[in-house]
């Protein structure tokens, strides 16, 4: 549908975009077009036409201005790290490479903010504040090549997120440039804001539809000064599940608390070559459980309290992490459990996300799926928030998009979701591949909102067309 109002990319097109960006950051190369072919969703591949770094937010606006008199599909990427496609060019056209525009500009350390560009990597942001003793818990597990940028597209989360919340909590403001050219910035940089409608939200998670994303407010919190964590083995996943919404009920609100299926983890531990958790067959999933704050008695106390409840749920021989380097090594495992298992042929990740005390039940539903569409799904992710990827492997099948079995078991996975007053996705967005599910958690009503919204912002539909929802 969009391609039909789309125009074809010419050779005068390309000289325009060297103008503005400089011959060097103007790239046709079929080797670096295959670079920018994918991003880590599932094994989708789809090449620009071209591909364009630009420097500054005026480069954008001049590249832009081109883009929209002549409906040229422009896609923005950041670090390439995103599991639902929004970064695909599946329209051909220009790929805009976020990734020169990687400067932290400003760390107002009176006011506790941030001020970056796009294209900056996460983990860089954090520890460069980190020095100051300031805090950004914003922590995808990509964080240590995805970027800023991509975090404020997807409205990204990270295991952090059950304490501290996600992207959207931290961005004060930012300077978006509009697919007409026009460049503004959002809001202020103030902590309270009830002045007009709150354009900073609605740009946050809008997946590069709305504009481009050239400077980013953050706000910023205190350093904790401790944290301790422990690892949870249950003999019973469903078991593990009922423990997660315990924890809070009885008034501990962990700084992270993450679910690890047994399967994932094997597979994981093998791929890094770690053995620091046993793999043992009694055992089908763990938590891993962390609190922080600054006072050791006090965290030590929580620890305690929050081992003698997990027994009750049938936990198992409790591992606290005693250094440094024994915490890096089972965050290891943690972080790169999608990588590992998408290796391992698991290759469609899920982000589905319910009420948190629903996690059992949304985990038996997908267990039933499994044997009743004969695919295998391993789950592992933010049990906290109630936020689980379901990485799924069925022989044959590489990709759900464009396949039928396929989507029909993701329409009874969102239906299941749905009914247990869960949506879609929690922290990776609805991109490519998710879109054909939005009618299973919005009405007809509320879609038209979201074109109407896209329609004023992109009258040509040229930013990202095509993602999160059709025109
Ligand atoms: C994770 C990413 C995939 O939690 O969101 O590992
Ligand atoms: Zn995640």
């Amino acid at each position: 549908m969009e391609i039909a109002t789309h125009s074809k990319l010419t050779a005068q097109h390309i000289e325009a975009f060297k103008k503005i960006a400089g011959d060097t950051y103007v790239v046709i190369d079929e080797e670096s077009l295959k670079h920018y072919s994918h991003d880590e969703t599932e094994t989708l591949n789809f090449l620009p036409e071209v591909v364009i770094r630009p420097r500054t937010a005026s480069e954008i606006s001049s590249i832009l201005r081109i883009c929209n008199r002549d409906r040229i599909p422009v896609t923005p990427r950041g670090g390439g790290t995103g599991l639902s496609g929004g970064a695909l060019p599946h329209l051909g056209g220009v790929l805009l490479s976020l990734e020169r525009m990687n400067s932290i500009l400003e760390i107002d350390e009176r006011n506790m903010q941030v001020t970056t560009e796009p294209g900056v990597i996460t983990e860089i942001l954090q520890d460069a504040v980190k020095g100051k003793g300031l805090f950004y818990p914003p922590d995808p597990s990509s964080r240590g090549s995805c970027f800023i940028g991509g975090n404020i597209a997807a409205n990204a989360g990270g295991p952090k997120a059950v304490k501290y919340g996600v992207v959207k909590d931290y961005v004060l403001n930012l300077e978006v440039v509009l697919p007409t050219g026009e460049i503004i910035w959002t809001g202020a940089n103030v902590l309270k804001n009830s002045t007009g409608y709150n354009l900073t939200q609605l740009i946050v998670g809008s997946e590069g539809t709305l504009g481009i994303v050239t400077r980013i407010v953050l706000r910023l919190i205190p350093l904790p000064k401790y944290d301790l964590l422990m690892l949870v083995p249950f003999a019973s996943l469903e078991k593990a599940s009922e423990a997660v919404s315990a924890i809070f009920r009885a008034g501990f609100t962990p700084s992270c608390l993450e679910l690890v299926e047994i399967d994932a983890l094997k597979i994981t531990s093998k791929m890094v070559g770690s053995s620091v958790i046993p793999i043992n067959d009694d055992i089908e999933a763990h938590l891993l459980i962390e609190v922080d704050g600054n006072n050791m008695d006090v965290l030590m106390n929580e620890m305690e309290q929050i081992a003698a409840l997990m027994s009750k749920y049938e936990g198992g021989e409790i591992s606290f992490a005693d250094d440094a380097q024994q915490k890096a090594e089972l965050w290891k495992l943690r972080r790169r459990t999608a990588e590992a298992v998408k290796l391992a042929g698991y290759t469609i990740e899920e982000d589905v996300v319910v009420p948190r005390a629903e996690l059992p039940a949304l985990i038996r539903g997908v267990k039933e799926l499994g044997r009743q569409h004969d695919f295998h799904a391993v789950c592992y992710g933010h049990a906290g928030d109630g936020n689980l990827h379901i990485r799924i492997k069925k022989d044959g099948t590489a990709n759900s998009l464009g396949d039928p079995a396929m989507t029909k078991n993701l329409r009874s996975l969102f239906e299941l979701v749905k009914n247990l007053g869960g949506t879609i996705s929690g922290e990776h967005g609805i991109g490519l591949v998710q879109k054909g599910y939005m009618d299973i958690v919005f009405s007809k009503t509320q879609l038209q909102l979201m074109r109407d919204i896209k329609r004023i912002f992109d009258p040509n539909n040229v930013l990202n067309a095509g993602k999160i929802f059709d025109i």
